[in-house]
């Protein structure tokens, strides 16, 4: 018999189930054909400024060159950022307070143009302008302003000996002067976000419509809600490119299927990856089960995102350590896991906060919850008397409706086995992280002692995961709060500060595990799951692996199989 053509629905194709989680699927360097996306959304924004959602970030390498860029590459080293348009790696000084970087040599944005530091810096200058670019990350405002004079980006600002902090003292060299320490300063500069933007082309808060680019690919079309075309860009210098393979000729991402539509023409071979990332959903799981050859182009990573309950201090009675403690050992671990959705689609269970890949990793289990992990009652009901409060209290948990809900649910049903007795209250779910869960405002005004939440790492670093949830000087009163607890130690403060200037890795890692487990005695975080999803591969694609730093496919590396 005739081998099965690539993508027959009797040939499994190469890899095999979860192939493509620490290893490559499909290897090949061959270029040409179109690589066809889907999602159900559109992007965030094409502006490289204005950017948050992890599956765009992935879009942008296909887009946008940046300073630095994580490699492709499945396993561990692709948790370190490589030079992508610098020559180097960022040269540290004065104690990790200064970074360095020379420009390759023959850079050109798609119109032509040459790349110059200037362009890098005029992309960090509009970071500044976050009342025209918000959505974006903004990392280097605290570390480059001034508070004597704070800088209000290129718009409002026009004067060019602004920003002193950033020197470009030639047309390849760029300079960082920071006010504090930053041992991850490379992760920034593979931020989307400082990839170089042309004066020339910035159109403010409509750059987004028609972006330059200096990756090997450019905008063709885009209609919003719809689909998004890119072509090659002509400009782009494979020579120059370490990181990109750059094989298909052309892109194109069709937008805005509803879940259970895009899984069946995805599986059906119509589509080659769902560019989201949000996973098959139950309908197309349940197809799996029952066919080895579906189920063989599945893969299941960790997302690298934290599911959590965050308790909160400064709402009592959780101002009582003892409070907090009977919450973490009251949590039926097995329960909350279902609520995720279980071990493929939920996450894997966890008592520690780090994901797995991070160097600080460690086995740490502050509040066991017993053999069965159902809750340790008895050590509950001790805190709860340790706290004066051996019948329970009334208390309020803060969650949004659909996934979050049943998580609320389940906690609910935990610990009113030891007589805590919780109402819940459902918050917007547009909303949520910059003004329901998200703002310390919102949390008092309703009295949320215990608010369900996740989160993930903007750079996979230990800074990028924990400091935002637990460093007292990231509480962000007026909104987009991550620290919920509103955990301000000063022990926990000065070790971060230790591992921002410490050089070697080994030694950040243990700084780490000490705050780590000093959070953990806080007991402000009762941690779940690692999360995972389930993605589905055709077998028409190259190159297909998951990459760590994101969590999710690394599009730019794939190419089509049989295109010649
Ligand atoms: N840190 C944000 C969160 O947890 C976004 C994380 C994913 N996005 C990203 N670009 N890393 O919701």
């Amino acid at each position: 018999a005739p081998a099965p053509a690539p993508g027959d629905a009797h040939d499994p194709g190469p890899g095999g189930w979860n192939a493509a989680v620490g290893a490559m699927v499909n290897l090949s360097e061959q270029r040409g054909g179109t690589l066809r996306l889907v999602s159900s959304a559109d992007v965030d924004s094409l502006d490289p400024a204005r950017t948050y959602y992890v599956w765009v970030w992935l879009l942008q390498r296909m887009l946008n060159r940046t300073l630095m860029a994580y490699p492709t590459e499945p396993g561990t080293a692709g948790l370190t950022p490589v030079p992508d348009l610098a020559e180097g790696p960022g040269v540290p000084g004065d104690g990790n307070r200064t970074w360095t970087y020379r420009l390759r040599e023959g850079l050109r944005f798609d119109d032509g143009t040459p790349v110059t530091s200037a362009d890098v810096r005029y992309a960090v200058q509009r970071i500044f302008a976050q009342d025209m670019l918000p959505g974006g990350p903004t990392y280097l405002v605290p570390l480059l302003d001034d508070p004597a004079r704070p800088y209000a980006g290129p718009y409002r600002d026009g004067d060019p000996e602004a920003l002193p902090a950033v020197l470009t003292p030639d047309d390849r060299t760029i300079v960082f002067r920071l006010r504090t320490p930053f041992s991850d300063f490379d992760h920034l500069m593979a931020q989307p976000c400082v990839a170089p933007v042309p004066r020339h082309a910035d159109t403010g808060a409509r750059y987004g419509d028609a972006p330059r680019s200096t990756g090997p690919y450019r905008v063709a079309d885009h209609r919003p809600g719809s689909h998004l075309h890119l072509e090659r860009n002509p400009h782009w210098d494979r020579a120059t490119d370490p990181v990109r393979p750059a094989l298909p000729d052309r892109v194109e991402l069709t937008i805005g299927l509803g879940l259970d539509e895009m899984d069946e023409r995805l599986t059906a071979g119509e589509f080659d990856i769902n560019l989201e990332g949000r996973g098959l959903q139950h309908a197309a799981q349940n197809r799996l089960a029952g066919d080895p050859v579906l189920r063989s182009r599945t893969d299941n990573p960790k997302t690298s995102f934290l599911h959590f309950v965050s308790l909160q201090p400064h709402v009592p009675p959780f101002d009582n350590p003892h409070v907090r403690r009977a919450v973490h050992y009251a949590a039926d671990k097995i329960l909350l896991q279902e609520a995720r959705g279980g071990p493929v689609t939920g996450g894997d269970l966890t008592t520690a906060l780090f994901p797995p890949r991070l160097a600080a990793h460690q086995a740490l289990d502050r509040y066991p919850t017993g053999p069965d992990l159902r809750g340790d009652l008895d050590a509950a009901r001790a805190e709860l008397a340790a706290a004066g409060l051996p019948d329970g209290f009334d208390a309020v948990i803060g969650t949004q409706r659909g996934k979050f809900r049943l998580v609320a649910d389940a906690v609910v049903e935990s610990v009113a086995r030891v007589g805590i007795r919780l109402t819940v209250k459902e918050l917007d779910v547009a909303t949520y992280f910059s003004q329901g869960a998200g703002s310390p405002e919102t949390i008092r005004k309703h009295g949320l002692g215990l608010i369900v939440t996740d989160w993930g790492a903007d750079f996979p670093t230990e800074y990028g995961f924990l400091a935002p949830l637990v460093d007292g000087r990231l509480i962000r009163p007026g909104g987009g709060n991550w620290n919920i607890a509103e955990l301000d130690d000063p022990e926990v403060n000065a070790l971060i500060d230790e591992s921002l200037h410490t050089e070697d890795p080994a030694a950040r890692a243990e700084l780490w595990r000490d705050v780590e487990r000093r959070v953990m005695d806080h007991a402000v975080i009762l941690p779940l799951v690692h999360d995972k999803t389930l993605h589905y591969r055709s077998p028409r694609v190259t190159n297909v692996y998951v990459h760590p730093a994101f969590g999710l496919y690394d599009v730019q590396a794939m190419g089509v199989a049989g295109t010649r």
